[in-house]
């Protein structure tokens, strides 16, 4: 009788235990008061093989809600994959009204109510735009990419959304790609310290005014052979650790919360299956947390490079190779269940691709209020504010480089009473933006002429054509043109690349002026009228020609919204200019690739020099070595005299530091800024080294007659660099260092690592 009375008691017990267990883990994923760890773990424990492989789903969602979406069988479609516990984030789904409705499906349709994830490409702006993000790097502030970001996040969040596919550093040295306008240019210390402002920018402290940042394109995307889109890109290891993977290791440092793996093969796998990149330097080497996103289609691609035979390998190799989230493709939902099943993939991996899925939706609050981004009052309230407004304009006339000035042809004065406004892009909204440009409008954006006519309320601002929409000449136009030029006292002659061949699947052969933009050129200098020339274009253009004709160029980019506001601050001296380029401008597109970090070669040719002994050299017989502007240069409206670069000792050991000091002074008229550069060169290593590399920049206002002493600390870290293994060699020997305000003209100094 006893031991049965035990075992009534015993199970008693057992049943009371596992009761609270039960009544604690049966919503202690819900359990708000838990850790994430825990709640995460507990969620995991209660999902099906199938409703994991959904949480790794990303569909471009579009407009899943109305009367439109509920005929159209596709989106009905994702909306019962959504139900089935089959997708885990969209993209593309934008608004406060829609995204609540969509998140409502998923926690009250769903078994589970995991809520969904919403993604979308904030670039450089969401409603307000800013400069594209090659343009705010030559502003050489990260704290104003910062700022930038910040209120992209602010107005993207604000819409509904938890994530932004940016920001993009794919360093690149090719202006024919029509990306290169999304990263930093063609320096590796650029695009890393731009990387990682703008992950803080985006992100701030995840609170629902950020969202999760994303570094992208992972890897070396930026350098797709003759800067073809999607095309193959091919470089030594060497190159991938020195010159590319510093920007993306930086942005991981920054905390940044997801990568995306890039379209391009690396070392001939495509980046979706590329064990090494995903796995042994992401993971290992850098030891990222967050979780990776393909690229578009990038796991059924692995069809198309020829890696994968069917949907079912791209997902093996993918998983495998360290890849997660699968945006587009549905490789991953279709056939990781089965795989699995089969023990071709360990469980493992999807255990822990959901878990850091999952841990960023806890972490976001969406399991606690998954509708806390998704207030339309708030929206509303939030979109294009003056003050956001004010920033943009900040940003583009800080983005905006002088290349040239003649004769103080700028700053044109605010006295002017005739101006005429000249060439289609001077005025045209719908060329404006570029393809990244988030939900910005062509109708919000101020043009170079309202630009003008806004500075100069009181003068006669006429406009003329000049050429037509595709560049071509048109005898009217011009006939209008000079007729017009006439009775100006000054013309702004607007040229450049319309917004739509800027961004993604936008790579152009011939980046050079088209002959209707030269005939109007060439029309306002036979005027004998005073002009300056505004280059709108989301790259470098060849402006060789250009040159010749033009007393004084501004080269704009594209500035976002307040671009012709921040244009006419620049044009009439309300700002002085002190953006230096961060890549450099091609004399002709044959010169292409061209870049101030280049190896010496075996047989380095100067130009001018041009000797007997300099046939037998590295160049073209028919153009110069050097570019038409090179990285770092960029003029102001006053002008810098630099003293001699003083090196605190001449040699150091690892362990020490030396210190480059240099006085630079304002010999102008007007204040200014002012970008000091530090470069160094490594003379000898087991690798040949660049010639010059960017180690450091300063930049400094300085008043008329100012000085200001700039000093650097020169480190050991800044002397090593990586072998082909991604490991760091310090080599003693000679270093020279070199400090300006550009890379082509610096004083120098001597300094030997012992
Ligand atoms: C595109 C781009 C990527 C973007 C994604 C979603 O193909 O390569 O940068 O984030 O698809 O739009």
């Amino acid at each position: 009788m006893k031991r049965l009375h035990f075992h009534i008691l015993a199970t008693l017990i057992v049943m009371v235990l596992s009761y609270q267990v039960n009544a604690q883990t049966d919503y202690s994923y819900k359990n708000k008061s838990l850790p994430i760890e825990t709640r995460v773990q507990d969620l995991l424990g209660r999902m099906t093989l199938e409703e994991k492989a959904g949480q790794l789903n990303q569909l471009n969602g579009g407009v899943l809600t109305g009367p439109q979406a509920a005929n159209d069988p596709g989106q009905q479609g994702k909306l019962k994959l959504l139900r089935d516990g089959k997708i885990g984030s969209f993209l593309n789904v934008v608004g406060a009204a829609e995204t609540k409705a969509v998140q409502k499906i998923a926690i009250e349709e769903s078994r589970l109510g995991i809520p969904l994830l919403f993604a979308y490409d904030v670039i450089h702006g969401f409603k307000t735009v800013f400069p594209i993000p090659l343009a705010e790097a030559c502003s050489w502030e990260p704290a104003m990419a910062e700022k930038a970001s910040g209120i992209a996040a602010n107005e993207a969040a604000a819409a509904g959304l938890h994530w932004t596919f940016a920001p993009m550093m794919d360093l690149t040295r090719d202006p024919r790609w029509g990306r290169v306008m999304e990263g930093s240019g063609e320096d590796p210390l650029i695009n890393s310290v731009f990387a990682a402002a703008r992950v803080r920018g985006f992100q701030g402290n995840f609170d629902n005014h950020h969202v999760m940042a994303c570094v992208k394109h992972f890897a070396a995307y930026g350098q797709p052979e003759g800067g073809k889109e999607y095309n193959t890109v091919d470089m030594s290891r060497y190159s991938f650790w020195n010159t590319y993977s510093p920007s993306y290791h930086a942005a991981v440092d920054a905390g940044a919360a997801t990568v995306m793996n890039s379209f391009n093969v690396f070392d001939g796998i495509p980046a979706t299956a590329n064990k090494f990149l995903n796995t042994d330097v992401l993971r290992n080497r850098w030891g990222f947390k967050g979780f990776l996103v393909s690229d578009w289609a990038s796991y059924g691609e692995l069809i198309t490079h020829g890696v994968a035979a069917d949907a079912a390998e791209a997902a093996l190799k993918g998983i495998l190779a360290g890849s997660q989230m699968d945006m587009e493709s549905s490789a991953v939902v279709n056939n990781l269940p089965q795989l699995i099943k089969d023990g071709k993939v360990p469980q493992s991996l999807l255990d822990d691709a959901v878990s850091k899925i999952l841990y960023w939706k806890f972490k976001l609050g969406l399991f606690d209020d998954p509708y806390k981004y998704s207030d339309e009052k708030r929206e509303a309230a939030t979109m294009l504010t003056p003050a956001s407004l004010e920033t943009a304009r900040d940003a583009a006339r800080k983005s905006m480089v002088l290349l040239k000035n003649d004769k103080n042809t700028l700053p044109l004065s605010k006295n002017t009473k005739n101006v005429l406004v000249a060439g289609f892009f001077a005025d045209s909204q719908e060329d404006a933006l570029d393809f990244w440009c988030g939900k910005g409008e062509a109708k919000d954006v101020v043009t170079y002429r309202n630009g003008i006519a806004n500075k100069l309320p009181k003068a006669t601002i006429n406009y003329a054509q000049g050429y037509e929409a595709s560049g071509k000449t048109n005898g009217k136009l011009l006939v209008d043109l000079k007729k017009k030029a006439r009775g100006a006292d000054v013309i702004v002659a607007v040229i450049g690349i319309t917004g739509k061949h800027a961004g993604e699947a936008r790579s152009l052969a011939d980046i050079t002026p088209p002959e209707g933009q030269m005939e109007m050129l060439r029309a306002l200098k036979a005027s004998g009228k005073p002009f300056v020339v505004v280059v709108h274009a989301a790259r470098p253009m060849v402006l060789t020609e250009v040159e010749k004709l033009a007393p004084a160029i501004l080269n704009a980019w594209i500035g976002g919204t307040a671009m012709g506001n921040g244009a006419a601050d620049v044009l009439f001296g309300d700002y002085n200019p002190s953006a230096k380029t961060v890549i450099s401008f091609p004399v002709s597109v044959g010169q292409i690739p061209v870049y101030y970090n280049a190896y010496s070669t075996g047989r380095p040719h100067e130009d001018g020099h041009d000797g007997p002994n300099d046939f037998w050299v590295s160049r073209y017989r028919d153009i110069p070595n050097s570019p038409l502007y090179p990285f770092g240069y960029g003029m102001s409206y006053t002008s810098f005299e630099y003293g001699d670069l003083k090196l605190s000792a001449a040699e150091m050991t690892a362990s020490q530091t030396v210190t480059a000091t240099v006085s630079v002074k304002n010999t102008g008229s007007r204040e200014g800024e002012e970008i000091v550069q530090l470069y160094l060169r490594d003379l000898v290593g087991t690798y040949s080294r660049p010639v010059k590399e960017l180690k450091g920049f300063e930049k400094i206002n300085l008043k008329p007659s100012e000085s200001k002493t700039v000093t650097f600390t020169i480190d050991s870290k800044m002397l090593s660099y990586f072998d082909f293994d991604g490991n760091t060699l310090l080599e003693p020997g000679k270093f020279q260092v070199f400090v300006g305000g550009n890379s082509r003209d610096v004083k120098t100094a001597d300094l030997r690592l012992k």
